[in-house]
C-alpha cells in the first residue's frame, strides 16, 4: 500500500514509543500508522478524518506533562496540517492517490498523436522575414491601415498590438463606428489579413476586445475563429479586468428570476496568437522584462484601471499605458518593430518608443495621428538600443 511518509527527527524519542502507540495506536492502519527509528518518528499517512484526529492529538498535548512529547505532537499536527495537496473523500483528507484519474501517462506520444494545434499546422508562411523599410520605421500614417499596410513586404513585423473599433457606434473623428455587422468584419478582416501578412514568421499578433455583451455577439470568438482560419497559433487569452461596475442589474434582462438574467463583465479580452512558430527570435541580452515583471504578468488576469485621460485627448476608446507596456515587454525584445494599425490617439506607439522599440502606428483620423505624434514626440526613450531612435 502507498503511503505518505512523514519524518519528525529528534533526540529521545525512542522513549516515547509506548506514549505514542497510545496516541496513534486507535487508528487503522489502512489510515495510518507509525514507527520509530533511533532518533525520529516516522509516520505513514493515506487518509485521515482531520476533526477526529486534531482533537486526539490535542488531547494528549494537554494531558500530558512531557515536554518532549507535547513538542513532538505540536510538531505531527503542524505537519500534518500544513500538506497542501490532498484530496477528499467523505469527511476524510486523502494523502496519496488522489489525482490519480486526473494523471496523463505516456503524455507526449499522446500529444503527438493528437497532433499540435491541428487548426495551423499546414500553414504555409514562409519562414523567411524581412527587414522593415526605413520609410516606415518610427512612423505615424494617416489613412486606411488595409491600404497603408499593402505598402509593407511580408514578414517584417516583430509584434502587432491592437484594438480595433468595436462597432458600438462611438463617436470617432473620422470613423463611422456602427455599421451592419457583416460590411464591419469585411473590413475588420481585409485589414487583419494585411496585418497577418506583415508580422514576421514567429512574431505576435495581440488584440484587445470588448464583446458588445448588449447584442450577444462575441466579437472575441469570431477574431479568433478568423485567425485560426487563416493558420494562426492561438498561444492564449489575456483578461484584462478593469472593475468597470457601469452596468445596471435590471438594465437588460430578468430581475430574480431565470426568464432572462443578464451577465455583467468587468472585463475585456486580449486574444494572443502567432505566425508559424511559438517562438519569437531574438537576442536574450534585448529582454527587458524583470524576473518579477515576469512572474506576475504570465497569470493572464491582468487588472488594470481604465484609461482616466479620454477626455484630455480627446479619444473615446483608448487603452491604458499600462496595457501597452505589459503586452510590449512580454511579447517583443527591444529594438523590435512593434505596429498599432489602429492606432488611435498612440498609446501603443508612445509606449513602444519609451520602450526602446521600432513603432509605428496607422489611424484613419488625421486629427488622432497628430495627437499621436505630439505624444510620442514628447515621451523620452528609455535605455536607447540605437542612437538614431
Ligand atoms: C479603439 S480605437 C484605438 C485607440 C488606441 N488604442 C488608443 O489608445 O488611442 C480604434 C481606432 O481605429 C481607427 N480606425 C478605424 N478604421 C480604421 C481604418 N480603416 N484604418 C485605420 N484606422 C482606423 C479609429 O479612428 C480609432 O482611432
Amino acid at each position: 500500500m502507498e503511503y505518505k511518509t512523514i519524518k519528525i527527527k529528534r533526540e529521545g524519542v525512542s522513549s516515547l514509543n509506548n506514549f505514542l502507540r497510545e496516541v496513534f495506536g486507535s487508528f487503522p492502519k489502512s489510515d495510518m500508522y507509525f514507527e520509530v527509528e533511533q532518533n525520529a518518528l516516522l509516520l505513514y499517512l493515506r487518509q485521515l478524518n482531520m476533526v477526529d484526529f486534531r482533537k486526539r492529538v490535542q488531547a494528549f498535548i494537554a494531558g500530558t506533562d512531557y515536554q518532549l512529547a507535547r513538542e513532538i505532537l505540536q510538531e505531527v499536527l503542524h505537519k500534518i496540517e500544513s500538506i497542501g495537496s490532498y484530496g477528499l473523500k467523505g469527511r476524510k483528507r486523502l494523502f496519496v492517490g488522489y489525482n490519480r484519474e486526473r494523471k496523463v501517462r505516456d503524455r507526449q506520444r499522446k500529444e503527438i498523436e493528437r497532433g499540435d494545434y491541428f487548426y495551423a499546422s499546414d500553414n504555409d508562411f514562409s519562414p523567411l522575414n524581412n527587414e522593415l523599410p526605413m520609410e516606415f520605421a518610427n512612423r505615424i500614417i494617416v489613412g486606411d491601415s488595409e491600404e497603408v499596410l499593402k505598402k509593407f513586404p511580408d514578414n517584417c513585423v516583430d509584434l502587432i498590438f491592437t484594438s480595433p473599433p468595436y462597432n458600438f457606434g462611438l463617436d470617432y473623428e473620422s470613423h463611422k463606428d456602427g455599421i451592419e455587422w457583416e460590411k464591419y468584419f469585411d473590413k475588420l478582416f481585409a485589414i487583419l489579413k494585411e496585418c497577418i501578412r506583415v508580422l514576421k514568421y514567429g512574431g505576435r499578433i495581440v488584440i484587445n476586445v470588448q464583446p458588445l455583451f448588449s447584442d450577444y455577439i462575441p466579437i472575441h470568438h469570431i477574431i479568433s475563429n478568423f485567425f485560426m482560419q487563416n493558420k494562426l497559433i492561438w498561444k492564449g487569452e489575456i483578461i484584462w479586468e478593469k472593475h468597470n461596475y457601469n452596468c445596471k442589474y435590471t438594465a437588460w434582462g430578468s430581475w430574480k428570476s431565470p426568464s432572462n438574467p443578464y451577465l455583467k463583465y468587468t472585463w475585456e479580452f486580449l486574444e494572443v496568437f502567432c505566425k508559424g512558430s511559438l517562438k519569437h527570435e531574438g537576442d536574450p541580452r534585448n529582454a527587458d522584462i524583470s524576473g518579477e515583471e515576469f512572474k506576475k504578468w504570465v497569470y493572464a488576469k491582468w487588472e488594470i484601471p481604465p484609461e482616466r485621460d479620454m477626455e484630455k485627448y480627446g479619444h473615446p476608446a483608448m487603452f491604458p499605458k499600462e496595457l501597452a507596456e505589459r503586452v510590449i515587454k512580454l511579447f517583443s525584445y527591444k529594438g523590435d518593430v512593434v505596429l498599432d494599425p489602429f492606432n488611435g490617439v498612440g498609446t501603443t506607439t508612445a509606449v513602444a518608443k519609451r520602450l526602446g522599440r521600432i513603432y509605428i502606428g496607422i489611424d484613419i483620423s488625421e486629427e488622432y495621428c497628430r495627437k499621436a505624434e505630439e505624444r510620442v514626440r514628447m515621451t523620452p526613450q528609455e535605455n536607447p538600443l540605437f542612437e538614431n531612435v
